[in-house]
């Protein structure tokens, strides 16, 4: 397996670190430190060697943190008995949102898992599973099945900041997955990174990749809104509220000397056949 994208590393301890420094609704059986206490020890390095400041990604987060938080309360309320967390990371809403009847997966790639698992240790998890997956090759249909997910009851699958480090082709292969595990009820929530739809997407992953990144970059996904809808429509998923929305600016950068500002838009979809 080649070595991580440093930047990658580092985001996904930015958005724990991060969303460590909000105050968060929770379930009365759910944890309110559980975040605080799975970043123990973790320091966000930047690829320089520096610690990255995450106080400049507070911003990005503030909006996500509620809305990720408040579906899953929902589902809660909805009596959706399984929550899917793809690209979990180190996320604490399994602890955070602990629900009797509520059983949780953690998705991630197997370091992570590993040492996700290695800092819940002592924490109550008899409710969560941790998987192993890599969404580039792996199968996640069977992994799921495997992890004990039941295909017939409802789940909210979760997909917060993971599919811009995705291959399109990738997002594509894992939606048609959940959609094949997606009973009557379930819904699929991710954020897409979104460029103005006059723009070449090949293009935009190539500029962001060089001018922000020195051309070693990990984001792989960006898209016009409509063809992320039709992402969606392919794999099994009818969006919903496309009419309103729901999104927050990302980055700003020139494509082709034009410039062009890509948005994080807030996605949720049910399943198209139910
Ligand atoms: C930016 S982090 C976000 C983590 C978490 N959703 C959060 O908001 O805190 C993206 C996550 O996606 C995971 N990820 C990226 N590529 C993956 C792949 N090919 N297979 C499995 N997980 C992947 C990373 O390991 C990382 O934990």
């Amino acid at each position: 397996m080649q070595p991580e994208n440093p930047l990658l590393t580092m985001i996904r301890e930015v958005c724990a670190l991060g969303r460590a420094e909000f105050t968060r609704p929770h379930t009365t059986e759910g944890d309110p430190d559980a975040q605080r206490a799975l970043v123990q020890g973790l320091q966000a390095i930047d690829p320089g060697g520096e610690p990255s400041d995450i106080a400049l990604s507070l911003e990005l987060l503030a909006p996500r943190a509620p809305y990720f938080d408040q579906l899953v309360l929902d589902a809660i309320a909805a009596e959706v008995p399984q929550i899917v967390n793809l690209g979990a990371g180190y996320d604490d809403r399994a602890l955070r949102f602990r629900h009797s009847g509520v059983t949780f997966f953690d998705l991630d790639l197997p370091d992570i898992i590993t040492d996700k698992a290695r800092r819940l240790e002592t924490a109550d998890t008899a409710h969560l599973t941790l998987a192993a997956v890599d969404f580039g090759s792996d199968d996640v249909a069977a992994i799921l099945a495997r992890a004990g997910h039941d295909a017939h009851r409802p789940t909210l699958f979760i997909a917060e900041h993971l599919a811009l480090f995705l291959e399109p082709g990738d997002v594509e292969r894992l939606f048609a997955a959940l959609s094949s595990r997606a009973a009557p009820g379930s819904i699929l929530a991710i954020t897409a990174e979104v460029h103005p739809a006059e723009f070449d997407s090949d293009l935009v992953v190539s500029t962001v990749d060089d001018l922000m990144f020195g051309g070693a970059g990990p984001l792989h996904t960006i898209l016009s809104r409509d063809a992320w809808l039709a992402l969606f429509e392919k794999a099994g998923w009818r969006a919903e509220g496309t009419d309103e929305v729901t999104a927050v600016n990302h980055f700003e950068l020139p494509i082709s000397g034009r410039p062009a500002q890509i948005q994080t838009h807030f996605l949720t979809a049910k399943p198209a056949r139910a």
